[in-house]
């Protein structure tokens, strides 16, 4: 099946974001076809995640603008370029913000989600295959963000980024699985490996760290120690199997100190959440000597420096980090889906606003003011 716009340009609504911290602004850009091995994907929904929020902030980011953000999200594939075998028009999929090209070492290997040619690059604004940008206004090329920018009713995504899904899974809940739910859960399931009856501390609780959480109770852990600023969170985050809370601000010590004195001598697993320095640095710190794991799963500011002493990770403490939770896209996501349509993975409690495209914006006030956890933005109304 080919549909009647393939090989078209197509003129569409996308929110642009013209200049650093300043609102979207809603406008009608012309998206190219899909070239070799791209889909071009109509977004059904779209919802923000704070990695979004930092490159539009750019306060500790390479500003890049003008600049279409977005990269959870899920949407129907409208058509396909050249050599795309694995995807037809109509196929439900999710973009992901890193990719899976299948030959590459990092693709071969078990233990990797790194894929050489489509891994994470924040800093890039344009489509691989060319170095071009697919979208336009009068001309002049918007850019891409991690070859995603799903704020946009139509987006050209590489093939070797989408995770063709279920069909039958609805596109308004599983869109948060595209990034931050996925993100935090794989990050204790694949990467933190908690046992059964053992205590881990997950620092920030965002989606994506009360996701970490929800792994954590699905792992069987029994202490589930939720570290925030913002007490807001704490309530919220008992949904999620968080069943005690530390507060930084309210102690005149160092967090890790006061993890590791209620654990009697640090918990056995951690894993962050926040992209603050200090709280990966403090996630690190709190970990059991002998066999502690931290996990560090924030965007840092592209100048922090991970400053530890090296008689921590000497006493058998081990650090690691991950994107996507270690899940490789295009082969795991899918059953990622699957967990929730077979019930074993509750998705609903991550949503807690929803707009419509034209107030994107109000996405992000709420992100901004520390209120909710996700907030769908749908394309349909
Ligand atoms: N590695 C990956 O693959 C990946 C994927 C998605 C998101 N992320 C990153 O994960 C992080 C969380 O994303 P989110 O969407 O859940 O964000 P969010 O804004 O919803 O949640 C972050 C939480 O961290 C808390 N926080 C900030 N600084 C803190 C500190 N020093 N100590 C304790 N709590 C602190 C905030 O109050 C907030 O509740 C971000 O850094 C995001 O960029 C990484
Ligand atoms: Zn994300
Ligand atoms: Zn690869």
């Amino acid at each position: 099946m080919v549909s009647s716009t393939a090989g078209l340009v197509l003129s569409c609504n996308a929110a642009i974001a013209w200049e650093a911290g300043k609102p979207l602004v809603i406008q009608t850009v012309e998206v190219a076809p899909p070239q070799a091995m791209e889909v071009r994907i109509k977004i059904k929904y779209t919802s923000l995640c704070h990695t979004d929020l930092y490159f539009w902030e750019a306060k500790g980011q390479t500003p890049l603008f003008p600049r279409i953000f977005g990269h959870e999200a899920a949407g129907v594939v409208e058509s396909v370029g050249d050599g795309v075998e694995d995807l037809r028009v109509g196929d439900h999929v999710l973009p992901v913000f890193t990719g899976e090209c299948g030959e590459c070492a990092h693709c071969k290997s078990e233990e990797s989600n790194m894929c050489d040619l489509l891994r994470i690059n924040t800093d890039r604004g344009v489509m691989l295959s060319d170095g071009n940008s697919r979208f336009s206004i009068d001309g002049k090329p918007i850019n891409h963000f991690l070859g995603t920018s799903t704020f946009s009713e139509y987006t050209v995504v590489h093939s070797g980024c989408l995770a063709k899904i279920n069909p039958l899974a609805p596109l308004d809940k599983v869109c948060i699985l595209s990034c931050g739910v996925s993100t935090g859960l794989g990050a204790t399931l694949n990467v933190a490996k908690p046992k059964k009856g053992s205590s881990i501390a997950i620092f920030g609780l965002g989606a994506v760290g009360l996701a970490a959480a929800e792994g954590a109770r699905i792992a069987g852990a029994s202490r589930i120690i939720g570290v925030d600023f913002n007490p807001k969170r704490f309530e919220e985050a008992k949904k999620f199997g968080v069943n005690e809370f530390v507060n930084p601000k309210e102690h005149d010590k160092p967090v890790q100190q006061v993890l590791t004195e209620m654990t009697n001598g640090g918990v056995d697993r951690s894993v962050e959440c926040t992209g603050n320095i200090d709280a990966m640095i403090a996630a690190f710190e709190c970990v059991h000597d002998g066999w502690g794991v931290a996990v560090l799963v924030g965007v840092p500011n592209k100048d922090d420096v991970f400053m530890t002493k090296p008689v921590n990770l000497l006493n058998e403490r081990t650090l690691k980090g991950t994107f996507f939770g270690n899940y490789k896209p295009r082969t795991d996501l899918p059953s990622v889906v699957d967990m929730y349509m077979d019930k074993k993975l509750e998705v609903e409690k991550f949503i807690t606003h929803r707009v419509p495209f034209s107030d994107i914006n109000k996405a992000f006030e709420y992100m901004l003011r520390g209120e909710g956890l996700r907030c769908i933005i749908s394309m349909e109304d």
